[in-house]
């Protein structure tokens, strides 16, 4: 071993130490170590938005457009329409949530079950159906604007049972 070889030996590690040092400047610069401020993505704030207040103006018309156009993807509206992915909403307004005989609810909703639908419950979880009842089976992101929320909360008022309201006017 001459020192020439461990010259060459002592500048490629100087070389190596260099590189890595190097790189690790740059991915240094490309992604911050710091967490961002904010979160990109956030999930609606449930306590936000009392429904009470939209309720007088709501539109029983367009509520039941919304319905028809989303809800209808999902949800027989009138007893006797079971076999869809959700359960009959017939009554639903002041039932025992989670509770329709004769349909499989997550056990995330079913924990609900003590309390009843009233209008703010109906608003919150239809805001944000995974915050309200995380692991529930209602694959629906939500109807962020309240007065849309109130407008199909109004349309389900009109499903008492046994004679629901038939959906009318939806394209
Ligand atoms: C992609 C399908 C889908 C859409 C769209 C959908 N739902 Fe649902 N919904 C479900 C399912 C599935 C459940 C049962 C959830 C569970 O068990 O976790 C459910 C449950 C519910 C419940 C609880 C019923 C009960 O008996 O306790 C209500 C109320 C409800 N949906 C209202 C609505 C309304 C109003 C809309 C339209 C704005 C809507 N859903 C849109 C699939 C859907």
């Amino acid at each position: 071993m001459d020192g020439r070889f461990l010259n060459r030996v002592a500048v490629s590690v100087l070389i190596s130490v260099v590189a890595m040092g190097g790189a690790l400047v740059a991915v240094r610069s490309i992604v911050p170590d710091t967490a961002p401020a904010a979160p990109v993505f956030r999930l609606p704030d449930l306590r936000a938005v009392s429904i009470e207040p939209y309720m007088p103006r709501a539109s029983l018309a367009h509520g039941t457009l919304l319905a028809g156009r989303i809800c209808a993807q999902c949800h027989g509206f009138a007893l006797g329409s079971e076999g869809n992915a959700g359960p009959v909403l017939a009554g639903v307004v002041g039932r025992n949530i989670a509770t329709l005989p004769g349909y499989a609810y997550s056990a995330a909703l079913r924990q609900h079950a003590v309390q009843i639908w009233d209008d703010q419950k109906l608003s919150d979880w239809l805001m944000a159906p995974a915050r309200y009842a995380p692991g529930t089976r209602m694959s629906f992101a939500g109807l962020s604007d309240p007065q849309d929320r109130a407008d199909v909360i109004s349309y389900l008022h009109t499903l008492h049972t046994p004679a629901p309201t038939p959906i009318t006017g939806a394209p």
